[in-house]
């Protein structure tokens, strides 16, 4: 029997993800979708909250950067697929939250201490809301300019994770990286705490962008080693893979929990 047989996944939805990732994300790994600016993953992310939540996985989106309104305008742009958005959002099957955060940042940065704990209170609120199971933050790169000092912002990483972890959902946060290349990609400390490591390259000119996906570690799980191109559609990601043009999103998370 394969290991991984064991092993209860959260099916991404994403075309060609779900077979990179022998199945899915693992439940309640904490997940790093990684990649330079402008790269997908605030898209890729809210891409897999709205998957999740159609498959029957009660999810939640909280942003700190971009306010709620503008982020579903802009999938609804960007994405034809999500047209029951607002079903899935008006049921609470779908919670995409953060206003009222990123506020709080502005307003309380000269008392990061306070700010911080404020944040993962405002977190507990928004996954009580609907019972979320599937959490993602976008983007925890802010949480560096809130908190300057590596050795606090460290701590308060730490803390955001064992709370997510103490909460028992599976969660993605994503991460602005400093570069945008595979070959110049360092890894900070902090990386190695999360289960899972999901990084977006863009190499090229700009009239001919290469965008590439690779999954550098998924705790408890097997998952392909290749470098996957990927586009943005209006169908959603759709990550190049030998089988990503069989795959289907008809099967339901439901059952995985
Ligand atoms: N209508 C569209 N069709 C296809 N691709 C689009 C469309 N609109 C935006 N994009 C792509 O999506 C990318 C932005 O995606 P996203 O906002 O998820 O990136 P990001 O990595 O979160 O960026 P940031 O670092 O600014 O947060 C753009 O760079 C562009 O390539
Ligand atoms: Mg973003």
């Amino acid at each position: 029997m394969n290991n991984d047989d064991k092993i209860i996944k959260l099916k991404t939805g994403v075309k060609g993800l779900d077979y990179m990732l022998y199945g899915g994300i693992p439940l309640k790994n904490q997940v790093i979708v990684g990649g330079g600016p402008g790269a997908g993953k605030t898209l890729l992310s809210l891409e897999i909250a709205y998957n999740m939540a159609k498959l029957g996985v009660p999810s939640s989106f909280i942003s700190f950067e971009e306010e709620p309104e503008s982020i579903i305008a802009n999938a609804k742009e960007v994405f034809t697929k999500f047209k029951d958005i607002d079903k899935l959002l008006e049921e609470k099957k779908l919670l995409i939250e953060g206003k009222g955060i990123s506020i709080k940042i502005i307003e309380k940065s000269d008392s990061p201490s306070y700010s911080f704990s404020t944040i993962i209170s405002d977190i507990d609120d928004i996954v009580a809301m609907n019972g979320s199971k599937f959490v993602v933050i976008d983007s925890i790169s802010l949480l560096r300019l809130l908190i300057p000092d590596p050795v606090n912002y460290r701590i308060a990483l730490l803390s955001l994770t064992s709370k997510l972890k103490s909460m028992g959902v599976t969660s993605i946060l994503t991460a602005e990286l400093p570069t945008s290349e595979r070959k110049d990609v360092t890894f900070d400390p902090e990386f190695f705490t999360f289960d899972g490591i999901i990084l977006l390259y863009e190499e090229g000119e700009a009239d001919k962008r290469n965008l590439t996906l690779e999954i550098v570690k998924m705790r408890g799980s097997n998952h392909s080693w290749f470098l996957a191109p990927y586009e943005i559609t209006s169908e959603g990601f759709s990550i190049l893979t030998p089988t990503s043009t069989n795959e289907t999103m008809l099967d339901s998370n439901d059952d995985d929990l």
